[in-house]
Protein backbone atom coordinates (compact mmCIF):
# COMPACT_ATOMS: atom_id res chain seq x y z
CA UNK A 1 0.00 0.00 0.00
CA UNK A 2 1.48 3.53 -1.28
CA UNK A 3 0.46 6.07 0.83
CA UNK A 4 2.34 9.55 0.75
CA UNK A 5 1.15 12.95 0.09
CA UNK A 6 2.94 14.14 -2.77
CA UNK A 7 2.93 16.79 -4.82
CA UNK A 8 4.31 18.73 -7.73
CA UNK A 9 7.42 20.26 -6.71
CA UNK A 10 8.78 23.01 -8.71
CA UNK A 11 6.90 23.75 -11.65
CA UNK A 12 9.54 26.19 -13.34
CA UNK A 13 13.20 24.53 -14.36
CA UNK A 14 14.85 27.16 -12.69
CA UNK A 15 15.47 30.58 -11.23
CA UNK A 16 16.81 32.06 -14.27
CA UNK A 17 13.45 31.05 -16.03
CA UNK A 18 11.53 32.49 -13.21
CA UNK A 19 13.15 35.65 -13.83
CA UNK A 20 13.11 35.61 -17.20
CA UNK A 21 9.86 34.80 -18.55
CA UNK A 22 6.46 36.41 -17.50
CA UNK A 23 4.69 34.16 -15.16
CA UNK A 24 2.03 32.17 -16.59
CA UNK A 25 -1.28 31.50 -16.46
CA UNK A 26 -2.16 28.14 -18.12
CA UNK A 27 0.51 25.69 -18.59
CA UNK A 28 2.86 24.44 -21.02
CA UNK A 29 0.96 22.39 -24.15
CA UNK A 30 2.22 19.01 -23.38
CA UNK A 31 1.48 19.70 -19.63
CA UNK A 32 -2.09 20.57 -20.37
CA UNK A 33 -3.13 16.94 -21.32
CA UNK A 34 -2.99 15.99 -18.01
CA UNK A 35 -3.47 19.17 -15.79
CA UNK A 36 -6.61 20.17 -17.63
CA UNK A 37 -8.28 17.33 -17.18
CA UNK A 38 -7.70 17.41 -13.45
CA UNK A 39 -8.65 20.59 -12.55
CA UNK A 40 -11.69 19.85 -14.31
CA UNK A 41 -12.65 16.79 -12.67
CA UNK A 42 -11.69 18.37 -9.29
CA UNK A 43 -13.54 21.12 -9.73
CA UNK A 44 -17.03 19.57 -11.24
CA UNK A 45 -16.04 16.72 -8.22
CA UNK A 46 -16.20 20.13 -5.86
CA UNK A 47 -19.26 21.77 -7.50
CA UNK A 48 -21.20 18.69 -7.30
CA UNK A 49 -20.42 17.94 -3.55
CA UNK A 50 -21.37 21.55 -2.21
CA UNK A 51 -24.79 21.76 -4.01
CA UNK A 52 -25.71 18.90 -3.14
CA UNK A 53 -24.18 19.49 0.69
CA UNK A 54 -25.98 18.52 3.78
CA UNK A 55 -28.40 20.55 6.07
CA UNK A 56 -26.53 20.91 8.89
CA UNK A 57 -22.44 21.79 8.41
CA UNK A 58 -20.45 21.88 11.27
CA UNK A 59 -17.87 24.81 10.70
CA UNK A 60 -15.84 24.16 13.24
CA UNK A 61 -15.23 20.99 12.64
CA UNK A 62 -14.07 21.72 9.37
CA UNK A 63 -12.04 24.35 10.03
CA UNK A 64 -9.78 22.17 12.55
CA UNK A 65 -9.36 19.41 10.22
CA UNK A 66 -8.14 22.34 7.37
CA UNK A 67 -6.01 24.02 10.10
CA UNK A 68 -4.68 20.75 11.05
CA UNK A 69 -3.69 20.21 7.26
CA UNK A 70 -2.65 23.62 6.75
CA UNK A 71 0.17 23.20 10.05
CA UNK A 72 1.66 20.22 7.79
CA UNK A 73 1.49 21.18 4.74
CA UNK A 74 3.88 24.16 5.17
CA UNK A 75 6.60 22.04 6.23
CA UNK A 76 7.05 20.38 2.84
CA UNK A 77 10.01 18.16 2.54
CA UNK A 78 11.94 18.50 -1.42
CA UNK A 79 12.48 14.96 -2.33
CA UNK A 80 14.77 14.20 -5.40
CA UNK A 81 12.53 13.50 -8.65
CA UNK A 82 10.95 16.97 -8.63
CA UNK A 83 8.40 15.67 -6.26
CA UNK A 84 7.10 17.51 -2.74
CA UNK A 85 6.28 15.46 0.18
CA UNK A 86 4.05 16.32 3.38
CA UNK A 87 2.89 14.32 6.48
CA UNK A 88 -0.97 15.52 5.39
CA UNK A 89 -1.78 12.53 4.29
CA UNK A 90 -3.02 12.04 7.83
CA UNK A 91 -5.31 14.36 8.42
CA UNK A 92 -6.65 13.78 5.01
CA UNK A 93 -7.65 9.87 5.87
CA UNK A 94 -8.67 11.36 9.27
CA UNK A 95 -11.22 13.68 7.28
CA UNK A 96 -12.86 10.66 5.78
CA UNK A 97 -13.10 8.84 9.08
CA UNK A 98 -14.51 11.09 10.82
CA UNK A 99 -17.73 10.69 11.56
CA UNK A 100 -18.51 14.36 12.36
CA UNK A 101 -17.97 15.48 9.68
CA UNK A 102 -20.69 16.32 6.98
CA UNK A 103 -18.93 13.96 3.90
CA UNK A 104 -17.80 13.99 0.97
CA UNK A 105 -18.22 18.07 0.88
CA UNK A 106 -16.15 18.52 4.19
CA UNK A 107 -13.25 16.53 3.13
CA UNK A 108 -13.30 17.84 -0.37
CA UNK A 109 -12.96 21.24 0.64
CA UNK A 110 -10.12 20.43 3.36
CA UNK A 111 -7.93 19.25 0.61
CA UNK A 112 -8.78 21.66 -1.68
CA UNK A 113 -7.89 24.82 1.10
CA UNK A 114 -6.23 23.07 3.81
CA UNK A 115 -2.88 21.66 1.45
CA UNK A 116 -2.23 25.44 0.68
CA UNK A 117 1.28 25.69 1.15
CA UNK A 118 3.36 29.08 1.56
CA UNK A 119 5.08 28.98 -1.64
CA UNK A 120 1.13 29.37 -2.99
CA UNK A 121 0.90 32.11 -1.17
CA UNK A 122 3.56 33.62 -1.96
CA UNK A 123 3.02 33.10 -5.59
CA UNK A 124 6.37 30.86 -5.90
CA UNK A 125 4.31 28.72 -8.62
CA UNK A 126 2.64 29.95 -11.92
CA UNK A 127 -1.18 29.50 -10.73
CA UNK A 128 -2.21 26.58 -13.04
CA UNK A 129 0.46 24.72 -10.80
CA UNK A 130 -0.86 25.65 -7.59
CA UNK A 131 -4.39 24.53 -8.98
CA UNK A 132 -2.93 21.07 -9.78
CA UNK A 133 -1.35 20.23 -6.81
CA UNK A 134 -4.93 21.37 -5.16
CA UNK A 135 -6.79 19.71 -7.87
CA UNK A 136 -4.63 16.61 -7.21
CA UNK A 137 -5.33 16.65 -3.27
CA UNK A 138 -9.50 16.81 -4.65
CA UNK A 139 -9.25 13.81 -6.83
CA UNK A 140 -7.34 11.83 -3.97
CA UNK A 141 -9.30 13.00 -0.52
CA UNK A 142 -12.54 11.76 -3.00
CA UNK A 143 -11.26 8.51 -3.90
CA UNK A 144 -10.49 7.85 -0.12
CA UNK A 145 -13.74 8.65 0.34
CA UNK A 146 -15.07 6.43 -2.27
CA UNK A 147 -13.40 3.85 -0.86
CA UNK A 148 -14.65 4.10 2.53
CA UNK A 149 -18.43 4.64 1.22
CA UNK A 150 -18.13 1.10 -1.19
CA UNK A 151 -17.13 -0.96 1.95
CA UNK A 152 -19.30 1.05 4.22
CA UNK A 153 -22.68 -1.67 4.17
CA UNK A 154 -19.96 -4.41 4.28
CA UNK A 155 -18.77 -3.70 7.70
CA UNK A 156 -20.64 -3.94 10.96
CA UNK A 157 -19.51 -1.34 13.29
CA UNK A 158 -16.62 -2.49 15.61
CA UNK A 159 -15.96 -5.31 13.59
CA UNK A 160 -12.05 -4.65 13.79
CA UNK A 161 -10.98 -6.92 10.31
CA UNK A 162 -13.74 -5.06 8.38
CA UNK A 163 -12.44 -1.59 9.93
CA UNK A 164 -8.69 -2.46 8.70
CA UNK A 165 -9.73 -3.58 5.48
CA UNK A 166 -11.24 -0.27 4.86
CA UNK A 167 -8.47 1.61 5.86
CA UNK A 168 -6.56 -0.40 3.51
CA UNK A 169 -9.18 0.60 0.67
CA UNK A 170 -9.62 4.08 1.36
CA UNK A 171 -5.80 4.36 1.98
CA UNK A 172 -4.70 2.41 -1.20
CA UNK A 173 -7.24 4.82 -3.40
CA UNK A 174 -5.87 8.18 -1.67
CA UNK A 175 -2.06 7.26 -2.58
CA UNK A 176 -2.99 5.68 -6.04
CA UNK A 177 -4.73 8.88 -6.72
CA UNK A 178 -2.01 10.97 -5.26
CA UNK A 179 0.84 8.76 -6.34
CA UNK A 180 -0.02 9.13 -9.79
CA UNK A 181 -0.62 12.36 -10.57
CA UNK A 182 2.08 13.82 -8.46
CA UNK A 183 4.76 11.30 -10.13
CA UNK A 184 3.01 11.87 -12.97
CA UNK A 185 3.00 15.60 -13.79
CA UNK A 186 6.82 15.49 -12.56
CA UNK A 187 7.46 12.83 -15.05
CA UNK A 188 6.11 14.53 -18.02
CA UNK A 189 7.63 18.14 -16.76
CA UNK A 190 11.11 17.02 -16.44
CA UNK A 191 11.12 14.52 -19.07
CA UNK A 192 11.88 11.59 -16.78
CA UNK A 193 10.36 8.21 -17.31
CA UNK A 194 7.78 7.34 -14.36
CA UNK A 195 9.89 5.04 -12.84
CA UNK A 196 12.77 6.62 -12.64
CA UNK A 197 10.61 9.94 -10.65
CA UNK A 198 9.30 7.17 -8.49
CA UNK A 199 12.13 5.25 -7.48
CA UNK A 200 14.06 8.89 -7.01
CA UNK A 201 11.27 10.34 -4.79
CA UNK A 202 9.13 7.35 -3.45
CA UNK A 203 10.57 4.22 -2.92
CA UNK A 204 12.51 5.08 -0.45
CA UNK A 205 10.37 7.18 2.15
CA UNK A 206 7.67 4.33 1.58
CA UNK A 207 7.45 2.66 5.12
CA UNK A 208 7.21 6.22 6.89
CA UNK A 209 4.40 7.51 4.19
CA UNK A 210 2.34 3.95 4.90
CA UNK A 211 2.49 4.66 8.44
CA UNK A 212 0.57 8.02 8.08
CA UNK A 213 -2.71 5.98 7.36
CA UNK A 214 -3.41 4.32 10.53
CA UNK A 215 -2.53 7.31 12.15
CA UNK A 216 -5.32 9.67 10.22
CA UNK A 217 -7.29 6.91 11.14
CA UNK A 218 -5.89 6.84 15.04
CA UNK A 219 -6.65 10.86 14.53
CA UNK A 220 -10.30 10.83 13.59
CA UNK A 221 -11.15 7.92 16.45
CA UNK A 222 -9.96 9.98 19.28
CA UNK A 223 -11.26 13.09 17.72
CA UNK A 224 -14.51 11.45 17.80
CA UNK A 225 -14.41 9.68 21.27
CA UNK A 226 -11.92 12.15 23.25
CA UNK A 227 -12.45 15.46 21.62
CA UNK A 228 -10.71 17.33 18.71
CA UNK A 229 -7.97 18.44 20.96
CA UNK A 230 -6.63 15.19 21.47
CA UNK A 231 -6.15 14.65 17.61
CA UNK A 232 -4.24 18.14 17.99
CA UNK A 233 -1.38 16.19 19.83
CA UNK A 234 -0.85 13.64 16.75
CA UNK A 235 1.07 16.84 15.54
CA UNK A 236 3.74 15.79 17.39
CA UNK A 237 4.40 12.11 15.96
CA UNK A 238 3.72 14.00 12.88
CA UNK A 239 6.21 15.83 12.79
CA UNK A 240 8.99 13.35 13.55
CA UNK A 241 7.66 11.32 10.17
CA UNK A 242 8.67 14.73 8.35
CA UNK A 243 11.67 15.29 10.33
CA UNK A 244 12.54 11.53 8.90
CA UNK A 245 11.57 12.60 5.24
CA UNK A 246 13.65 15.29 5.16
CA UNK A 247 16.36 13.37 6.72
CA UNK A 248 15.86 10.90 4.17
CA UNK A 249 16.39 13.78 1.79
CA UNK A 250 19.62 15.20 2.94
CA UNK A 251 21.51 11.85 3.54
CA UNK A 252 20.83 11.06 -0.02
CA UNK A 253 21.62 14.71 -1.18
CA UNK A 254 25.15 14.31 1.09
CA UNK A 255 25.64 10.94 -0.63
CA UNK A 256 25.31 12.11 -4.19
CA UNK A 257 27.26 15.42 -3.47
CA UNK A 258 30.20 13.02 -1.99
CA UNK A 259 30.51 10.88 -4.91
CA UNK A 260 30.13 13.81 -7.50
CA UNK A 261 32.70 15.73 -5.21
CA UNK A 262 34.78 12.64 -5.48
CA UNK A 263 34.22 12.09 -9.04
CA UNK A 264 35.19 15.46 -10.04
CA UNK A 265 38.61 15.13 -8.02
CA UNK A 266 39.56 12.37 -9.88
CA UNK A 267 38.79 14.34 -13.19
CA UNK A 268 40.58 17.25 -11.76
CA UNK A 269 43.75 15.15 -10.79
CA UNK A 270 43.31 13.35 -14.36
CA UNK A 271 44.11 16.61 -15.48
CA UNK A 272 42.80 16.53 -18.93
CA UNK A 273 39.77 14.52 -18.91
CA UNK A 274 37.55 17.37 -17.26
CA UNK A 275 34.02 16.80 -16.98
CA UNK A 276 35.07 12.38 -18.24
CA UNK A 277 33.06 10.91 -15.30
CA UNK A 278 30.03 12.73 -15.15
CA UNK A 279 29.57 12.15 -19.33
CA UNK A 280 30.40 8.49 -18.81
CA UNK A 281 28.19 8.17 -16.42
CA UNK A 282 25.25 9.51 -18.58
CA UNK A 283 26.43 7.41 -21.50
CA UNK A 284 26.21 4.59 -18.82
CA UNK A 285 22.77 5.21 -17.71
CA UNK A 286 21.17 5.41 -21.00
CA UNK A 287 22.13 2.73 -22.55
CA UNK A 288 21.28 0.90 -19.11
CA UNK A 289 18.18 2.43 -19.56
CA UNK A 290 17.91 1.30 -23.44
CA UNK A 291 18.73 -2.12 -22.42
CA UNK A 292 15.36 -2.25 -19.92
CA UNK A 293 17.54 -2.45 -16.28
CA UNK A 294 15.56 -1.37 -13.39
CA UNK A 295 15.86 1.72 -12.24
CA UNK A 296 17.93 0.89 -9.22
CA UNK A 297 20.09 -1.29 -11.60
CA UNK A 298 20.31 2.26 -13.56
CA UNK A 299 21.64 4.23 -10.58
CA UNK A 300 24.01 1.76 -9.61
CA UNK A 301 25.57 1.54 -13.05
CA UNK A 302 25.51 6.02 -13.27
CA UNK A 303 27.35 5.58 -9.79
CA UNK A 304 29.95 3.21 -11.01
CA UNK A 305 30.26 5.86 -14.18
CA UNK A 306 31.21 8.46 -12.18
CA UNK A 307 33.71 6.33 -9.80
CA UNK A 308 35.16 4.25 -12.41
CA UNK A 309 38.76 5.56 -12.11
CA UNK A 310 38.87 6.24 -8.73
CA UNK A 311 41.62 4.09 -8.48
CA UNK A 312 43.77 6.71 -10.33
CA UNK A 313 43.98 8.34 -7.15
CA UNK A 314 46.69 5.20 -6.57
CA UNK A 315 48.52 6.17 -9.43
CA UNK A 316 51.60 8.70 -9.30
CA UNK A 317 51.22 11.54 -11.21
CA UNK A 318 53.91 11.65 -13.33
CA UNK A 319 52.50 8.45 -15.23
CA UNK A 320 48.89 9.83 -14.41
CA UNK A 321 49.71 13.07 -16.73
CA UNK A 322 52.73 11.98 -18.56
CA UNK A 323 51.56 13.23 -22.01
CA UNK A 324 53.34 11.25 -23.95
CA UNK A 325 52.49 7.17 -24.32
CA UNK A 326 53.06 5.07 -21.44
CA UNK A 327 56.01 2.54 -21.67
CA UNK A 328 55.33 -1.38 -20.77
CA UNK A 329 56.30 -0.47 -17.16
CA UNK A 330 54.22 2.60 -16.17
CA UNK A 331 51.28 0.63 -18.80
CA UNK A 332 51.04 -2.42 -16.45
CA UNK A 333 51.27 0.55 -13.14
CA UNK A 334 48.25 2.39 -14.55
CA UNK A 335 46.35 -0.61 -15.36
CA UNK A 336 46.29 -1.33 -11.11
CA UNK A 337 43.85 1.30 -11.03
CA UNK A 338 40.79 -0.99 -11.28
CA UNK A 339 42.02 -3.18 -8.41
CA UNK A 340 43.08 0.23 -6.46
CA UNK A 341 39.53 1.53 -6.77
CA UNK A 342 38.04 -1.57 -5.61
CA UNK A 343 39.66 -1.27 -2.23
CA UNK A 344 38.59 2.22 -2.37
CA UNK A 345 35.37 1.70 -2.63
CA UNK A 346 34.99 -1.54 -0.20
CA UNK A 347 34.61 -0.66 3.34
CA UNK A 348 31.71 2.09 2.50
CA UNK A 349 28.58 -0.01 2.50
CA UNK A 350 26.72 2.38 0.29
CA UNK A 351 29.31 2.02 -2.34
CA UNK A 352 30.08 -1.72 -1.96
CA UNK A 353 27.78 -3.02 -4.58
CA UNK A 354 30.14 -0.82 -7.09
CA UNK A 355 33.11 -2.50 -6.35
CA UNK A 356 32.94 -5.37 -9.08
CA UNK A 357 31.52 -3.18 -11.64
CA UNK A 358 34.60 -1.18 -10.75
CA UNK A 359 37.28 -3.49 -10.51
CA UNK A 360 35.66 -4.96 -14.28
CA UNK A 361 35.30 -2.25 -15.85
CA UNK A 362 38.74 -2.83 -18.30
CA UNK A 363 38.22 -6.46 -19.10
CA UNK A 364 37.86 -7.21 -23.04
CA UNK A 365 34.81 -9.33 -23.78
CA UNK A 366 37.06 -11.96 -25.47
CA UNK A 367 39.05 -12.47 -22.35
CA UNK A 368 42.33 -10.16 -23.31
CA UNK A 369 41.08 -7.40 -20.66
CA UNK A 370 42.34 -6.65 -16.88
CA UNK A 371 43.04 -7.30 -14.26
CA UNK A 372 41.33 -10.56 -14.24
CA UNK A 373 40.51 -11.79 -17.54
CA UNK A 374 37.35 -12.23 -17.86
CA UNK A 375 35.18 -13.11 -21.17
CA UNK A 376 31.90 -12.71 -22.17
CA UNK A 377 29.22 -12.60 -19.38
CA UNK A 378 31.19 -13.43 -16.65
CA UNK A 379 32.12 -10.05 -16.99
CA UNK A 380 29.58 -7.49 -14.77
CA UNK A 381 27.07 -6.21 -17.01
CA UNK A 382 27.48 -2.42 -15.30
CA UNK A 383 31.13 -2.96 -16.01
CA UNK A 384 31.03 -3.88 -20.09
CA UNK A 385 28.32 -1.32 -20.09
CA UNK A 386 31.14 1.16 -19.08
CA UNK A 387 33.90 0.29 -21.08
CA UNK A 388 31.64 1.05 -23.67
CA UNK A 389 30.66 4.39 -22.55
CA UNK A 390 34.37 5.26 -21.39
CA UNK A 391 35.31 4.52 -25.11
CA UNK A 392 32.12 6.06 -26.65
CA UNK A 393 33.89 9.51 -24.53
CA UNK A 394 37.18 9.65 -25.03
CA UNK A 395 37.19 8.72 -28.78
CA UNK A 396 34.50 11.93 -28.57
CA UNK A 397 35.95 14.19 -26.65
CA UNK A 398 39.83 16.13 -26.88
CA UNK A 399 42.21 14.76 -24.79
CA UNK A 400 45.81 16.17 -24.44
CA UNK A 401 47.38 14.08 -27.07
CA UNK A 402 44.92 14.03 -29.30
CA UNK A 403 41.68 15.60 -30.85
CA UNK A 404 38.12 14.02 -30.40
CA UNK A 405 37.55 11.80 -34.01
CA UNK A 406 33.75 12.27 -33.52
CA UNK A 407 30.37 10.46 -33.39
CA UNK A 408 30.60 8.75 -36.56
CA UNK A 409 34.13 7.32 -36.51
CA UNK A 410 33.80 6.58 -32.56
CA UNK A 411 30.77 3.93 -33.57
CA UNK A 412 32.97 3.05 -36.42
CA UNK A 413 35.60 1.95 -34.09
CA UNK A 414 33.03 0.63 -31.32
CA UNK A 415 31.57 -1.51 -34.27
CA UNK A 416 34.90 -2.63 -35.27
CA UNK A 417 36.07 -4.04 -31.96
CA UNK A 418 32.90 -5.61 -30.80
CA UNK A 419 33.13 -9.14 -29.72
CA UNK A 420 36.88 -8.75 -28.97
CA UNK A 421 36.79 -5.75 -26.33
CA UNK A 422 33.18 -4.45 -26.17
CA UNK A 423 30.25 -7.08 -25.88
CA UNK A 424 27.87 -6.29 -28.94
CA UNK A 425 24.48 -5.97 -27.72
CA UNK A 426 25.82 -2.68 -25.73
CA UNK A 427 27.44 -1.33 -28.64
CA UNK A 428 23.76 -2.43 -30.18
CA UNK A 429 22.08 -0.28 -27.33
CA UNK A 430 24.02 2.79 -27.83
CA UNK A 431 23.66 2.78 -31.57
CA UNK A 432 20.25 2.48 -31.31
CA UNK A 433 19.86 5.47 -28.94
CA UNK A 434 22.27 7.76 -30.97
CA UNK A 435 19.74 6.96 -33.83
CA UNK A 436 17.07 8.32 -31.71
CA UNK A 437 18.43 11.16 -29.91
CA UNK A 438 21.31 12.14 -32.03
CA UNK A 439 24.85 12.64 -31.47
CA UNK A 440 24.36 15.36 -28.86
CA UNK A 441 22.23 13.32 -26.58
CA UNK A 442 24.53 13.26 -23.49
CA UNK A 443 26.32 16.65 -23.75
CA UNK A 444 23.02 17.72 -21.78
CA UNK A 445 24.12 18.46 -18.75
CA UNK A 446 21.39 18.80 -15.73
CA UNK A 447 24.60 19.78 -13.01
CA UNK A 448 25.84 23.49 -12.63
CA UNK A 449 28.65 24.07 -14.98
CA UNK A 450 31.82 23.73 -12.82
CA UNK A 451 34.68 25.78 -13.13
CA UNK A 452 37.31 24.46 -11.82
CA UNK A 453 40.93 24.36 -12.75
CA UNK A 454 42.61 20.76 -12.72
CA UNK A 455 45.45 20.42 -10.68
CA UNK A 456 48.00 20.53 -13.62
CA UNK A 457 46.34 23.69 -14.52
CA UNK A 458 46.43 25.30 -10.82
CA UNK A 459 50.43 23.90 -10.27
CA UNK A 460 50.93 26.04 -13.48
CA UNK A 461 49.67 29.04 -12.49
CA UNK A 462 51.46 28.88 -8.95
CA UNK A 463 54.30 28.26 -10.44
CA UNK A 464 54.01 31.54 -12.74
CA UNK A 465 52.34 33.85 -9.88
CA UNK A 466 52.98 32.68 -6.26
CA UNK A 467 50.79 34.36 -4.77
CA UNK A 468 49.56 32.44 -1.96
CA UNK A 469 50.90 34.28 1.29
CA UNK A 470 50.78 33.06 4.78
CA UNK A 471 47.48 34.65 5.73
CA UNK A 472 49.29 36.64 8.35
CA UNK A 473 51.73 38.02 6.85
CA UNK A 474 49.43 41.00 6.27
FE1 LIG B 1 39.62 3.14 -16.09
Amino acid sequence: MFVPALELADVWPSDDILRAVPRRFLPPTRLGLLVYPVVAAASAILAVVSLQGPQTIDLGRIFFWTVITFALAALPVRLPGGVVAHTTTAPLIAAVFDSGLPNPVAVCWIAFLGTLELRDLRRELPFWGTLYNRSAYVLSAFAAYIGLQATHDAVLPGDPLGTIAQLAISGIAFSFVNLILAVGLASLRTGTPFGRVWSLSVSNVFPGLVALVPLGWLMAEIGVKVGLWAAFLFLVPLYLARYSFSKYAETRELFFGTVSALSQAIDAKDGFTRGHADRVSRIAGAISRELGLSEKEVEQIELAGLLHDIGKIGVEDRILMKPQRLDSEEQELMRRHPIYGASILEPAAALRPLVPVILHHHENYDGSGYPQGLKGDDIPLGSRIIIVADAYEAMTSDRIYRKAIGHDRAMEQLNRFKSVQFDPKIVRALSRLVEVKGADAFEVSDLPPINYETLAELRRRLAREPVIRDAHAG
